[in-house]
């Protein structure tokens, strides 16, 4: 039986990019686990890591998919996160710039398959809509609730707290 590549290269090349994007947000939050856990911030470490495995969990289903649809998954480099907050509302403001992108990448993503009438991929898209639209929202919401507490410590250590429980809801 002969069969032809079924994936659009435009959109497999779209896809595979995927790989690093998900890596490297990874590895931020990898990062800013390890800035959180050596400043006393344990629950927040956890909710980063929470986040890290996530974001790994999300390369492993396109790395599966596009091996899947017969188009070999590439790896490239990927750059060094950054290491260095002035403060958790100073690394909450990126956490919530990289799940907006993320977001918007996923809306752009869809847009292509449906450029190429692509329904398999645009549905294998969707499974991350939900929890990138919940994803964004949380990053939103907590960097809204540092902001409300400043700088003042017992708000810092209430929050953390929270995102402890958060973290370990989410099997973290
Ligand atoms: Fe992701
Ligand atoms: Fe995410």
């Amino acid at each position: 039986m002969s069969f032809r590549k079924s994936l659009n290269d435009e959109v497999a090349n779209a896809l595979n990019e995927q790989i690093c994007i998900e890596a490297s947000a990874g590895f931020l939050y990898f990062s800013m686990a390890s800035w959180a856990s050596v400043r006393g911030l344990t629950g927040m470490a956890k909710w980063f890591r929470g986040e890290a495995a996530g974001e790994l969990t999300h390369m492993n289903l396109f790395v599966d998919y596009l091996n899947d649809r017969d188009y070999q998954a590439k790896f490239a480099t990927i750059e060094a996160p950054a290491c260095d907050w002035d403060s958790p509302i100073d690394a909450f403001d990126m956490v919530r710039t990289q799940e907006h992108q993320l977001m918007q990448r996923m809306n752009d993503l869809i847009d292509l398959a449906d450029k190429h009438n692509d329904h398999l991929t645009h549905s294998f898209l969707t499974q991350f809509v939900p929890q990138q639209i919940a994803d964004t929202a949380e990053a939103d919401d907590i960097h809204d609730r540092l902001t409300l507490v400043g700088g003042d410590g017992h708000g810092l250590i209430l929050i953390d707290q929270e995102l402890a429980r958060e973290a370990e809801a989410h099997g973290g």
